[in-house]
């Protein structure tokens, strides 16, 4: 009988994986919860909030598979696991490598994980006073979940007091302390990787950009486009990369008892004195995962099966497509701030050659409208990455909706690189 999978959540990533996930020669029944309106319109049953171990149950899922870090951090792995189903991710005890920045750092320390110098505050005097005698540029980060955006790099002292009074004042990010690290500098990577609480196993390597505005301007988002395969960085260097970033957390969590089961993904700074980590997710990047996936050849199916079993990735090696992947992120107006629903999207039916993820649409009778930050992801292959930008871009400009955002420079530095 074909397996049932349910995915966990409805942006961008989750339809990626949905997308991938039909592709198996295993020929799964694959299920969303909640889903998207992309999704639903692939043919997808998405399901609305409830109780997902419940309903993994009263359904008959056979693998869960959880996008977002909110429910792996609450637990949801642990509870599906003491139902008797089999999920994708790691445990509550071991996604708190991304719930909390200062865990992380001291995992980081004890399994001598290259990293930025660091030190973290509880309150606002403790912190003021060691404003002083930081060095500048520097880095200040809530300690919580934040999407990406609880982050900010201060230029000299009196945007450090700035940001903690927004940390500390305002409590944008709610109660939390906050971690003061050291500026680094160099080129950003995303390398994640597939780990079955013994071994990590890298995934193609990824460029995520951040920020929200072209030359890497303006506040940092979740994410508003990635390429893949990043120049450079070759299957061997991921490897070495990994075994320096990864495959120390595994062995460290599984010594723990709290082995890691899922994605484990490094955001890495290539600084001149070698990689060092920025941060660790518990889960596949949104968009990174939706450049890497289209270039998966494997089974992603038998590739996250193998990853919920202690040491099942053993003698698997996923394989990629030589071609390369640029995804742009179509934003609404407003974001990161903000953003803004209801929109009608124009020229969805226009687009060829390319993958369009949705990541927050909604139905307004036969159209599709805007319901959040991130709405579309345009995916293309190419093989070449000026080719899969040019692709990408010539799709982007048919789809319109009032308010759009794009950044207009993903891949090309990719482009640059390769052609140079
Ligand atoms: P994080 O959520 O910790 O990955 O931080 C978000 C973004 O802030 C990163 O992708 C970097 O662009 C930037 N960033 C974080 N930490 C540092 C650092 N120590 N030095 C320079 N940039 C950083
Ligand atoms: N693209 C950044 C993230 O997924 O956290």
């Amino acid at each position: 009988m074909a397996p049932r999978v349910l995915v966990v959540g409805g942006g961008g990533r989750e339809h990626a994986l949905v997308r991938t996930l039909l592709r198996s020669p295993q020929s799964p029944e694959v299920l969303a919860a909640p889903g998207n309106a992309g999704i639903a319109a692939d043919g997808v049953e998405c399901l609305p909030d409830q109780d997902l171990v419940s309903l993994a149950g009263e359904r008959a899922v056979d693998l869960v598979v959880v996008g977002p870090e909110a429910p792996l951090v609450a637990g949801l792995v642990d509870g599906l696991a003491a139902a008797g189903t089999a999920a994708f991710g790691p445990s509550g005890a071991a996604a708190r490598i991304e719930g909390s920045k200062a865990y992380a750092k001291e995992l980081m320390k004890r399994c001598g994980v290259p990293t930025a110098a660091h030190a973290v505050f509880r309150d606002r005097e403790e912190a003021a006073a060691h404003l002083a005698c930081a060095s500048y540029p520097a880095v200040l980060k809530a300690d919580v979940l934040a999407a990406g955006k609880g982050v900010i790099i201060a230029a000299d002292e009196r945007e450090a007091r700035a940001a903690l009074d927004v940390f500390f004042g305002e409590r944008r990010f709610g109660e939390t302390q906050v971690v003061l690290e050291e500026f680094l500098e160099g080129e950003e990577l995303s390398l994640l990787a597939l780990c079955d609480g013994e071994r990590a196993v890298p995934l193609a390597p990824a460029q995520d950009y951040k920020r929200i505005f072209d030359g890497d301007e303006g506040p940092n988002t979740g994410g508003m486009g990635s390429y893949s395969p990043v120049p450079g960085f070759d299957v061997a260097r991921a490897r070495e990369i990994a075994a320096v970033a990864h495959q120390p957390i595994v062995d460290e969590l599984r010594a723990q008892g709290t082995p890691f089961h899922g994605v484990l993904y490094a955001g890495l700074m290539m600084t001149a004195a070698g990689p060092k980590v920025l941060e660790y997710n518990a889960r596949f990047g949104d968009p990174e995962t939706q450049a890497v996936l289209p270039r998966l050849r494997s089974d992603l199916l038998e590739l996250l099966e193998a990853s919920t079993r202690p040491g099942g990735l053993a003698g698997i090696e996923p394989e990629w497509s030589p071609d390369w992947a640029v995804t742009v992120v179509l934003a609404s107006r407003g974001y990161p701030d903000s953003s803004s629903s209801g929109d009608r999207i124009s020229g969805l039916d226009e687009v060829e050659d390319v993958e369009v993820f949705h990541a927050a649409t909604a139905r307004d009778g036969a159209d599709f409208v805007t319901a959040g930050g991130r709405v579309l992801n345009v995916t293309a292959l190419g093989s070449s990455p000026g080719e899969a930008r040019d692709r990408a871009y010539a799709a982007v400009e048919r789809i319109d909706f009032d308010g759009r955002q794009v950044r207009g420079d993903i891949a090309a530095r990719a482009v640059d690189r390769v052609e140079a």
